[in-house]
Parts: C-alpha cells; sequence; structure tokens
C-alpha cells in the first residue's frame, strides 16, 4: 500500500479548493491569491508507480469498452496518501463515452477531493498511452500543472504542464470574472 487514510490527515487548503468551485466567497479569494495551485507540495507523500501501474491495469480489467475494444484504467496518489482509480465507459451514443482518467477524478471527488499528485494510465494492450485532451483539462483541475503523469512501462512520467502547456484552469475565473 503507499500510506493509509488513517495515517495521514487532509491538508484543508486543497480540500476547500476544489469542493465548491463555484459559490463561495473563500473560493473567490483563494484563485484570486491564486493558492489554487501554490500549494506547498513538498510533503506530498512518496510515489509508488509500481503500485499506480498495477492498479491502473486491474483497472482495465473493470472498463465497459464493448464499442471501442479498448479496454483503459488509470490510478492516482492523492496528497493524503490515498489512492483513486477509473476505467473508461463508453455508452451507445459514442460521444458520450467517459475515459478512464474522468472516471478517476469522479472516484476522486467522491472520495473528498484534494490534490492528485501522480497519475497512472494503462491501456488494455500494455502499450502507452497518452492522456486525451479533455482529460489533461481534467486533471489539470485536480492536480495542476506538476501532476506526475505515466503513460505506460518504460516512458518517464511527464508532468502535466508539458502535455497541457499555458492552461486554463480555475484561478483564471478569479482573475477574470466581472465584480
Ligand atoms: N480512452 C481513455 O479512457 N483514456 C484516454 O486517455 C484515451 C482514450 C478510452 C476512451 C474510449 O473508451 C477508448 O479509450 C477508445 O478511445
Amino acid at each position: 500500500m503507499v500510506v493509509s487514510k488513517a495515517t495521514t490527515p487532509r491538508r484543508s487548503l486543497s480540500a476547500v479548493a476544489t469542493s465548491s468551485l463555484t459559490t463561495t466567497e473563500e473560493n473567490r479569494k483563494l484563485f484570486t491569491q491564486r493558492k489554487v495551485y501554490s500549494e506547498d507540495v513538498s510533503s506530498a507523500p512518496a510515489i509508488e508507480w509500481a503500485e499506480l501501474r498495477s492498479l491502473a491495469r486491474d483497472a482495465t480489467n473493470r472498463s465497459y469498452a464493448p464499442y471501442s475494444r479498448v479496454t483503459v484504467g488509470a490510478g492516482a496518489l492523492r496528497d493524503d496518501g490515498t489512492t483513486v482509480v477509473g476505467s473508461n465507459v463508453e455508452n451507445a451514443s459514442y460521444g458520450l463515452t467517459l475515459c478512464a482518467e474522468c472516471s478517476l477524478v469522479s472516484d476522486h471527488i467522491r472520495r473528498g477531493g484534494g490534490r492528485l499528485v501522480a497519475v497512472s494510465i494503462v491501456a488494455g494492450d500494455g502499450k502507452p498511452i497518452s492522456p486525451c485532451g479533455r482529460c489533461r483539462q481534467l486533471l489539470f483541475e485536480h492536480g495542476g500543472p506538476g501532476l506526475l503523469i505515466d503513460a505506460g512501462d518504460g516512458v518517464a512520467p511527464l508532468r502535466l504542464d508539458e502535455l497541457l502547456p499555458d492552461a486554463f484552469g480555475p484561478e483564471e475565473l478569479g482573475i477574470r470574472r466581472n465584480p
């Protein structure tokens, strides 16, 4: 296991910043003070890439992909040391398909939110797979530019800002929204 939830208390800033993004004055302040992603991550838990890959690989077996028959799984480490997972979920109306990273973000929020630190993405065929554009944006919201992405064995993890430079994120809303 990475680190159990019981031994690592949640940090409050990230939980506040991601739990109610649209309404509260508190969050507006966080955005304008550029604190959403400037949180100190020096105390981030150690990343056990092998475990994240293993979680992602297991998740490929729970994907629902009858149309493309491309199974994808994702596993992520969060700043509190806990992990979350996701599998792709397709739909007869093809455009409604949810990627593995999308269902991972859903798992992340359902389990209290916080900050994603590292994500591993594995395809059922075992070949490296890079997150689609939409998923890069979804992951950015919850991990910021420094989120590490492992897209397959043998390929070095990349920072998310290498995959999604100059991203539009929640801070922009605080800066640009009319008073
Ligand atoms: N897919 C993912 O789950 N994640 C990605 O980053 C790329 C693509 C899924 C969506 C769809 O179910 C299948 O792969 C083929 O596109």
